[in-house]
């Protein structure tokens, strides 16, 4: 009754007082599989184990770590596996790795779906990632992820051409800001890129040729585009003095 005799205007502030507002992002869905189904392709009945080479590889990577603690070397021996297994993770690849370490499966399907580099499909032969958080993004990331799904025919990120050649997926930083954008290319940068460099190296990859990998822009790894700016003259140092400042 009380509340009722008061103006409106101070209803309405006392009302959106009483409660807390919490911002919220929308929710983003994940292309990432984070349930296992079997399927022809992907079921625990199709063979995996290392080749000889990797069995060597994966030794050596093992005895990196004291005897009791060898589960540490999961990851390094999942990529091992997916590397060997044509870039993707199989129930087979975890299961054999969860033998070879001694392991329960589950340990290893929990790594194995925690980090997206842990491909839980095939990809095709040349596995692109274009980053798009906010460095790349604001220098058009965007603008390089519509370029490389149209030269691949119109996919969209997270589907692979019909020949195999290529995956296209979307991701996050890649720690290569000082260059964006730029897209991954298997284990290779090629950063500074504009639509008409990431055509240029995407069509090197269709012809099966392996493009220079960093900055598609001509310059030095990360070097100012504007030029050096700083340290232009020999600095002084140990055993040097700047002999102005002593006059
Ligand atoms: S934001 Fe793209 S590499 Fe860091």
């Amino acid at each position: 009754m009380f509340a009722s005799r008061l103006p409106k205007r101070v209803l309405q502030v006392a009302r959106a007082a009483a409660f807390r507002r919490i911002s919220s992002t929308p929710c983003r869905r994940s292309d990432a599989l984070f349930v296992h189904r079997d399927t022809p392709y992907n079921n625990p009945k199709i063979p995996f184990e290392f080749t000889s080479e990797n069995l060597k590889r994966a030794e050596e990577i093992i005895s990196h770590y004291p005897p009791q603690y060898k589960k540490a070397a999961v990851i390094p021996l999942l990529d091992l596996a997916q590397r060997q297994n044509k870039g993707w993770t199989s129930i087979s690849v975890m299961n054999y790795v969860a033998k070879f370490l001694e392991l329960p499966p589950m340990r290893v399907y929990e790594v194995a779906t925690f980090y997206t580099m842990f491909n839980r499909e095939p990809i095709g032969a040349n596995f692109v990632q274009v980053c798009t958080t906010t460095p790349c993004m604001l220098n058009g990331a965007y603008e390089i992820l519509d370029t490389v799904c149209k030269e691949l025919g119109g996919i969209k990120p997270g589907e692979t051409t019909k020949d195999g050649k290529f995956t296209v997926i979307e991701v996050e930083c890649q720690g290569a800001c000082s260059n964006a954008p730029m897209m991954v290319v298997g284990d290779d940068f090629y950063e500074d890129l504009t639509p008409a460099t990431t055509k240029k190296v995407l069509d090197a990859f269709a012809r099966g040729e392996k493009p220079k990998p960093g900055p598609q822009s001509g310059r030095h790894t990360s070097e100012n585009s504007a030029g050096l700016t700083a340290l232009t003259s020999k600095p002084y140092g140990p055993g040097e003095f700047c002999v102005e400042e002593f006059r």
